[in-house]
């Protein structure tokens, strides 16, 4: 049974945690293949909210085993915070539900420190990282002085390693200005997580092919967004990893033969944390509309720093491209709830170039923040759909307005969200299960 790519089209925090928790159910294996503890995707599951930063989703389900794959960028630390905090609220891990790529590269104290010091260095032109130490350690992978997670294996080894890694990290740290790292004090919790990790260190790339040859679904849970690739993004207001398709056959080591579905998560609107360009962002009363007051879980605050995200109205040209890139067989539609009471939802079908309309995003990032959106305005509703659970009982504008998002990026929308818990998920088809 073939493999299944989710992916974000917008900026990250589309829903992937919630689709991927509901496509995980007819999965025997979730794997992560981009990105680390910089994502964060949050499962409702009854009265209980998981917010998972490294675990795919999946760990939510008994059936399915977990993979943190070679594309990934893992904090060691944050790892094993996270395995004990899923084990405290009940959910069982062990190495045969869990395992992680010897290739995947390693977050230090040093990546920490850099991201840091790279942003202030930045000033004005500030990424607006994560500060998670992403950046620096995919740069250390690509300059082949990374360190890996089967290093872990042996810790006198790792411990050597980590203390030559972080004294080379301070010569940078100094040249920056950064306050250097003490490459004695950062080491210990290191090794002391290196040492929880090493039974779940494997090959994974095996893992996944031998599941994909035996006939086993698996779902490759993409984090971040299509428009913070690397390659693809808005370069360069991006993350450092390839979070789009193409990521999840590098980031996890299998063929394409194996992919037979891949699946778009947008919100039904935009929104972006960091800097970079926004054709379609709003402010004043609208966009508070779209944000939230900020009384809801999902209104749109930063879950750590509790500043705004930037809103907007639905950018059409960025999904078509989104759809391009990853080359989606359907897109899932979220947080269609929070649309109920506007008078009229434009969305965004075109660009306007200095008088000339484009379908695409123009090549140079000086370009697309110059772009001025077309919009096409659909008329709104006033009805709470969150309690709609058939695709009859949503209002007529609202089937209206998913039909305008289909053809706008020309993919079919079947499944659209109208709450972050489990239930609310409302399907054009009745659901068939995909496999067994
Ligand atoms: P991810 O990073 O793509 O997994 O998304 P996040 O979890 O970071 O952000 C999405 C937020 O929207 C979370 O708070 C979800 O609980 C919430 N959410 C997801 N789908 C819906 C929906 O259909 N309606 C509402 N109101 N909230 C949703
Ligand atoms: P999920 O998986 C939203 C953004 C940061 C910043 C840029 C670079 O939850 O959708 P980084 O720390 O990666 O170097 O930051 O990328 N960013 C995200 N924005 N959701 C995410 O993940 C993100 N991961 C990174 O805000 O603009
Ligand atoms: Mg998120």
């Amino acid at each position: 049974m073939p493999a299944t790519i989710l992916v974000g089209a917008q900026w990250g925090d589309e829903g992937k945690g919630r689709v991927a928790d509901w496509l995980a159910k007819n999965a025997k294996m979730v794997a992560r293949y981009a990105g680390g503890d910089n994502a964060g995707h949050t499962v409702y599951v009854g009265d209980a909210v998981f917010k998972l930063h490294l675990i795919p989703s999946g760990i939510l389900h008994e059936q399915v085993t977990c993979v943190l794959g070679n594309g990934m960028v893992i904090n060691p630390v944050s790892l094993v915070r996270e395995i004990d905090e899923l084990q405290a609220a009940g959910v069982a891990i062990t190495p045969e539900r869990l395992s992680l790529s010897n290739n995947a590269h390693l977050i230090t104290p040093g990546h920490l420190a850099l991201d840091a010091a790279a942003e202030r260095a930045r000033g004005a032109g500030a990424i607006g990282t994560t500060l998670r130490g992403i950046g620096p350690a995919y740069t250390d992978k690509t300059d082949r002085r990374g360190l890996r997670a089967g290093e872990m294996r042996s810790i006198e080894v790792f411990a050597d390693r980590l203390y030559e890694h972080l004294e080379a990290a301070n010569t940078k740290l100094v040249q920056m200005y950064g306050d250097p790292v003490d490459p004695q004090m950062s080491t210990e919790a290191y090794i002391e997580a290196a040492a929880r990790l090493r039974p779940y260190i494997q090959d994974t790339a095996l893992q996944i092919n031998r599941a994909l040859k035996d006939n086993q679904r698996v779902l490759c849970e993409g984090a971040q967004g299509t428009m913070l690739d690397v390659d693809h993004g808005d370069y360069p207001y991006v993350t450092s990893s390839s979070p789009t398709a193409g990521g999840a056959l590098t980031g996890l080591g299998f063929g394409p033969r194996y992919v037979d579905r891949v699946v778009g998560v947008t919100k039904a609107f935009s929104t972006r944390v960091g800097a970079g360009p926004m054709p379609t962002e709003l402010d004043g009363e609208l966009a508070n509309q779209l944000r939230g007051t900020g009384e809801n879980f999902w209104d749109e605050f930063g879950t750590t720093t509790g500043r705004p995200r930037r809103v907007g109205y639905l950018d059409g040209v960025m999904l078509r491209y989104a759809t391009q890139i990853n080359g989606f067989s359907e897109v899932v539609l979220t947080k269609l709830d929070v649309l109920s009471g506007f008078d009229e939802l434009p969305i965004a079908i075109g660009y306007d170039l200095n008088g000339k309309t484009l379908d695409f995003p123009p090549p140079t990032l000086a370009e697309r923040a110059r772009v001025q959106p077309i919009y096409r305005r659909y008329p709104g509703w006033t009805e709470d759909i969150s309690r709609v659970r058939r695709w009859a009982d949503l209002p007529e504008t609202t089937r209206a307005y998913i039909d305008a998002i289909a053809s706008v990026c020309g993919t079919p929308i079947n499944t659209v969200s109208v709450g972050p818990e489990r239930d609310q998920l409302v399907h054009r088809w009745v659901e068939q299960r995909t496999d067994e």
